[in-house]
């Protein structure tokens, strides 16, 4: 069989563990056939400027627990793929032209939705394309799990457990805020593994009164301290009702640029509390992936390498009820996997007394 010549690119919001996937799909592939790696410099951006870099089996070497990516990545929103902007490029048309320039019999796209979504548009323009699934975020539709996640998670969680100690010290209550804009699933789990009081989802918009009732008759009865978890995407019930114009220009207006800051203040002046707020932004992108997010990384590498070898274009790599298979591109893209709010993990918060806001 020729050589084949495959190009990788890691697009959106970087994680844990995209190191680790890119490995994965390297080392399987140079296990099963003759392959030429391609580097993709900076995500789709790259394929659009051309910017690229053959790679050789060193280059995969010792990248396993390394954060971040070795390609490095950027934003390029999907809405604006087909817009000719100032530039006057004409996205679609560069990025297939390069394809064709670097002569790729096949294109590896790590990345979340927006990710995906541009997978699947290449893929319609007669591109071999193969996904697999990152994000934080959790919320790629058609997999169990994306890598990167329980990393976060992890960092979340002891974001949540040192907090404990000095709300207790202090006797605070102290407003944690989380990544996640649509989907609350990292917000969620670190909520549950910290032992929250209040989880505050996007999937479930919130009553202030809920939450201030919570705070004075279960936590500040017992204890002297209260945990609240926020996920950032979080909205009020009334908010949940605008659309996102008024409701960012009702936000500027209040005086709190995001909803943490705003019940953090609604706390403290109904309970008399002293009321925190902890950011810990990007942090929960960062570092090493943990064992788990390095082993699901390299299975799903190892498995993207396998449809490689098949030619099995058009599809991206999954966990489906547990057992790492494959999408077609054209399935997924597009949707999005919102916590269940009437499933398992939101009854069984429930069950253990924390509030979700509603
Ligand atoms: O998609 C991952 C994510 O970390 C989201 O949780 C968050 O809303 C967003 O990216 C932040 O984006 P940026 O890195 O562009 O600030």
């Amino acid at each position: 069989m020729a050589k084949k010549r495959v190009g990788i690119l890691t697009s959106g919001g970087d994680c844990p563990g995209l190191n680790a996937a890119i490995r994965g799909v390297a080392y399987a592939a140079y296990n099963m056939m003759d392959v030429q790696f391609v580097g993709i410099n900076e995500g789709y951006k790259g394929l659009i400027e051309g910017k690229s870099n053959e790679m050789s089996h060193t280059d995969f070497n010792g990248i396993l627990t390394l954060g971040g990516t070795i390609l490095g990545t950027s934003r390029q929103p999907y809405r604006n793929m087909r817009v000719i902007e100032n530039d006057n490029v004409d996205k679609v048309a560069a990025m297939k032209a390069n394809y064709k320039k670097l002569n790729l019999d096949c294109l590896v796209t790590l990345g979340g939705n927006g990710t995906h979504k541009t997978a699947n548009l290449l893929s319609e323009e007669g591109l071999n394309v193969i996904g697999l699934p990152k994000t934080i975020d959790n919320d790629l539709y058609g997999t169990d799990v994306t890598f990167g996640f329980h990393s976060a998670v992890d960092i979340a969680t002891d974001v949540v457990d040192k907090i404990h100690t000095t709300a207790n010290s202090h006797g605070r209550a102290m407003v944690i805020e989380l990544m996640g804009n649509k989907a609350g699933w990292l917000t969620l789990y670190a909520g549950m593994g910290g032992g929250a009081d209040v989880i505050l989802i996007p999937e479930i918009p919130y009553d202030m009164e809920k939450i201030i009732g919570c705070v004075e008759d279960r936590t500040l009865k017992t204890r002297n301290f209260a945990i609240i978890c926020v996920a950032e995407g979080t909205l009020s019930y009334e908010e949940s009702k605008m659309k996102k114009k008024e409701r960012e220009q009702k936000r500027s207006e209040s005086g709190f640029a995001s909803g943490s800051l705003s019940i953090a203040n609604q706390i403290q002046q109904r309970t008399g509390i002293e009321t925190r707020v902890v950011v810990p932004g990007h942090y929960q992108r960062g570092g090493s992936p943990s064992p788990y997010d390095r082993v699901l990384a390299t299975q799903f590498g190892a498995y993207a390498a396998r449809l490689i070898r098949d030619g099995n274009y058009g599809n991206t790599v999954a966990m489906i009820d547990g057992k790492v298979g494959h999408n077609a591109l054209k399935d997924i893209a597009g949707l999005k996997k919102l916590v269940d709010v009437g499933g398992d993990m939101v009854r069984t918060a429930r069950d253990m007394g924390v509030s979700f806001g509603d």
